[in-house]
């Protein structure tokens, strides 16, 4: 969490402002990963085309961005293009959105420095267009001393693909004699991942209805909550993230232990009879 003297609460909207205040500011989660999902369908109910679902949808990344900065959220994760994506789409919406997302850094770049906000990327970004990787790597570099929200965009990214690329790493520690397959740890696992540098997930976010992970930050999520709303994204706004927040913090958190409903604890199991099966 952020010291309370950077939050800029302020410059919430007086709607946002009154969920804000309903919130508990050290209970904050420390990261929110964000799966984006429902532009083509908010183009198809306005009889638009899909393009401009992904170009509202931009709009909503600004926004909300902005709304996690004013509060002092650590980490925003959003899984703007997968390698699914990348694979499966029609090349002419593949390249739209390549052009969205150059057009998106240069256009918000003052906007991320004046919110404070350093931008980093996640995925096998090296197969993307080399003109898009000039572009993030000026972003990331420009906003690269922020100290505010970490803005990180999942661009070309597969959950699986990341352990294959984390596994391939671990491997080579291997080879290399650092490292011996039997003292492998979660953590040896962790350093490989690409959110190494980063606390795992406590909120994931799905809009558009959907009940599915879609290859998301697969190891990353194993004890996040989820919260899908069938809100479409380009309808997103700042204050829909503050209500995410707000229903989070009515959760209690077990991470596999026992909660305060759990029922009475026996001291004695063993002396419980069972019944033979
Ligand atoms: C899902 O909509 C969304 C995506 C394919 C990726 C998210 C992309 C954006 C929000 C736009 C650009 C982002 C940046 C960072 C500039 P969908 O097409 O799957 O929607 P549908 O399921 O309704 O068809």
């Amino acid at each position: 969490m952020f010291p309370p003297d950077t939050l800029r609460t302020y410059e919430l909207t007086p709607e946002e402002r009154a969920v804000y205040a309903t919130l508990k500011p050290e209970r904050l989660p420390e990261h929110v990963a964000i799966i984006m999902d429902g532009n083509g369908r908010w183009a198809g109910h306005r009889s638009l085309k899909r393009f401009l679902g992904h170009q509202q949808g931009a709009k909503s990344v600004q926004l909300v961005t902005e709304t996690a900065s004013r509060i002092g959220l650590p980490w925003l994760t959003l899984y703007a293009f997968s390698l699914e994506n990348n694979l499966r789409r029609p090349r002419a919406e593949v390249n739209f959105l390549m052009r969205l997302l150059r057009t998106y850094l240069e256009t918000n770049l003052q906007r991320m420095m004046d919110n404070n906000v350093r931008m980093k990327y996640i995925g096998r970004t090296r197969e993307l267009p080399s003109e898009v990787q000039d572009k993030m790597h000026w972003a990331e570099e420009a906003t690269a001393r922020n100290t505010g929200t970490t803005l990180t965009l999942a661009l070309n990214y597969g959950g699986r693909s990341e352990l294959v690329d984390a596994f391939r790493g671990l491997a080579a520690e291997i080879k290399q004699g650092h490292i011996s397959p039997d003292r492998i740890t979660e953590e040896d696992i962790h350093r490989h991942l690409y959110t190494a540098h980063m606390p795992d997930p406590d909120l994931l976010i799905r809009t558009s209805g959907e009940m599915r992970l879609s290859n998301y930050l697969l190891w990353q999520v194993a004890y996040t909550e989820i919260f899908v709303t069938d809100r479409l994204w380009p309808d997103f706004r700042g204050i829909h993230l503050l209500e995410a927040i707000a229903d989070f913090q009515r959760r209690e958190r077990r991470y596999g232990g026992l909660g305060e409903d759990s029922g009475e604890v026996d001291e004695e199991p063993d002396r419980i009879k069972l019944a033979a099966s």
